[in-house]
């Protein structure tokens, strides 16, 4: 491979949206930011360079960071903020992954606008293992807020409630006419017609999975995550927030009608209100026609998506997706499993200070959420270092708990163990562990999907069922053949979702809601990886601009 050199200049710059113009923070003044292209087997060396007030980190969602930790992004995860006035240079290589993946911030809620598409190609004289497309296209999706997200998180966490929505989705930075002066700001996808194109979907939203669909169009599905899945067609995609997902998509021969609608909308559990419910749309465009018309989009018709709440379509969305296993690309799934874990995840609650009022759940308590009903705290240096210069006394301990404390019905109806408590617990690997993993999701504050994120790792989704888990009925049924492999799976709502990865790489991972108020809440926790014995199994010390606290 060879070496790709970026800069990113972190810059706070106007844009008007839903006819309000305010000031965001920007990579080189582009929003969306601008691509990442790179080949497998590439180096990607990024500068980052703070101009900003804000304390800043990049994460690059999706790439394994093999030995490269000290370039994952999470604040006090990996590294200390880049602060004001300061840069860092984050350097990995891209190890065994194709698609697409993407980056965004990683520090309170300001990857809302820092965000951009992370374009991983096959290495020069590889090719897909599906016909050439005619031309690849990133479509993004992302929320927005007219107020200061920063404001609308802090203004939560006080009063212990759940956020302000957002006011609007938006596909490729724009929110589509859902308010007439808005109209020019839509995403319009220009095509030829007979032409098979690769769109590469990425998931920016803060808070929503989101429904996608295109009038009278199909796709055919062919990568998730960056990683090649057995193709299958469908007429919509679903892709939570942190999820990618690469479809071919061909455009017809005939035109009569040149332009068609497209559409994202949410899926979810929650309570109305408690999530922006809106429909964002665009539109797709031929060329070449002469009747080409200014036609109000507004008068086409909306491409029909599932139920808001088609928790059966999310599941069979899930359940079609299957890991392309050929003698190019086989399927390592682990058989054998050193470590076993039961992790409860879900929504809680915490005690109202004293002297506050607290508008959340449950007789003023305040919203938190957690795995086996501990709320990560996060903490005030970076875990990496501490665990590197065996620092970690005062700043983590190693008693997370592996299963939850007590036994429940955890999709019962009556709310139970809403309570958590607080504090900044990590599970310890050792090299090259073989883990299995039940993440089930809990009801204690009504059912939701939970996008559930590992960072430095692809895991293998092996089972996924609804309901409690059954540790004796469950297991058999599991795909080892050829489950689908990614870093972003939905803890089904009211249900369970099992998957393995191997503890390969060393260093801290981060693992978490990426539903971003439930990771503001706790739902979040981290593993820590050993070096192994052999030179090339270990963590490199860190480079020499790495932030500090
Ligand atoms: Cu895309 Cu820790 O996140």
């Amino acid at each position: 491979g060879v070496t790709r050199h970026y800069k990113f200049n972190i810059r706070m710059r106007n844009v008007t949206r839903l006819c309000e113009t305010k000031s965001i923070l920007t990579v080189n003044g582009k929003f969306p930011g601008p691509r990442i292209i790179a080949r497998e087997g590439d180096r990607v060396v990024v500068k980052v360079v703070n101009h900003v007030s804000n304390n800043i980190t990049i994460h690059w969602h999706g790439i394994r960071q093999l030995r490269s930790g000290w370039a994952d992004g999470p604040a006090y995860i990996t590294q200390c903020p880049i602060q004001t006035g300061q840069s860092y240079v984050y350097n990995f290589t891209i190890t065994g992954q194709i698609g697409t993946l993407w980056y965004h911030a990683h520090v309170s809620w300001i990857r809302v606008t820092l965000y951009g598409p992370i374009i991983i190609l096959p290495k020069r004289n590889a090719s897909y293992p599906f016909v050439k497309p005619y031309k690849e296209v990133p479509i993004i999706f992302g929320e927005w807020w007219k107020a200061d997200p920063e404001a609308v998180i802090n203004q939560a966490l006080q009063t212990g409630a759940g956020p302000n929505n957002s006011d609007t989705f938006t596909i490729n930075g724009l929110p589509g006419p859902s308010i007439n002066c808005s109209s020019k700001e839509t995403y319009r996808l220009r095509v030829k017609p007979n032409k098979t194109y690769l769109l590469r979907f990425i998931n920016a939203a803060l808070n929503d999975e989101l429904f996608f669909r295109v009038a009278n169009h199909t796709f055919t599905v062919v990568d998730v995550d960056a990683n090649y899945v057995k193709p299958f067609r469908t007429d919509t995609i679903f892709v939570g927030p942190g999820q990618t997902t690469n479809v071919l998509f061909k455009t017809k021969s005939l035109f009569s009608n040149d332009k068609f609608l497209m559409a994202a909308r949410p899926y979810s559990t929650a309570a109305a209100g408690t999530f922006d419910n809106s429909t964002v749309i665009g539109v797709l465009e031929y060329d070449g026609n002469t009747s080409s018309s200014s036609s109000n989009i507004k008068a086409l018709p909306l491409p029909s998506l599932p139920a808001i709440n088609a928790t059966a379509y999310v599941a069979n969305w899930t359940s079609s997706l299957r890991s392309l296993g050929n003698s190019q690309f086989p399927v390592n799934v682990p058989r054998t499993i050193q470590r076993r874990f039961f992790f409860a995840v879900g929504l809680g609650t915490s005690p109202c200070p004293v002297n506050q009022t607290c508008q959340g759940p449950i007789n003023g308590t305040k919203f938190k959420a957690g795995v086996n009903n501990v709320s990560f705290t996060m903490p005030t240096t970076a875990l990496l270092q501490a665990h590197f210069f065996r620092r970690s006394n005062g700043v983590y301990t190693t008693d997370f708990p592996t299963t939850p404390l007590n036994q429940y019905n955890y999709t019962g109806t009556t709310p139970n163990n809403t309570m958590v408590t607080n504090a900044t617990k990590v599970v310890v690997l050792a090299f090259n562990t073989t883990v299995e993993l039940v993440l089930q999701g809990t009801s204690t504050l009504g059912a939701e999907n939970h996008p559930l994120h590992l960072h430095g790792f692809d895991f293998f989704v092996v089972g996924q069922g609804s309901g409690n888990f059954n540790s004796t009925a469950d297991p058999p049924k599991f795909n080892l053949v050829d489950p689908v492999q990614r870093n972003t799976v939905g803890v089904p709502s009211g249900g369970w979702v099992a998957i393995r990865f191997q503890a390969d790489n060393p260093g801290v991972w981060f693992m978490h809601c990426h539903i971003e108020i439930h990771l503001t809440w706790g739902l979040r926790m981290a593993w820590v990886v050993m070096d192994g014995k052999l030179a090339n199994q270990k963590l490199p010390p860190p480079p020499a601009d790495l932030p500090k606290c």
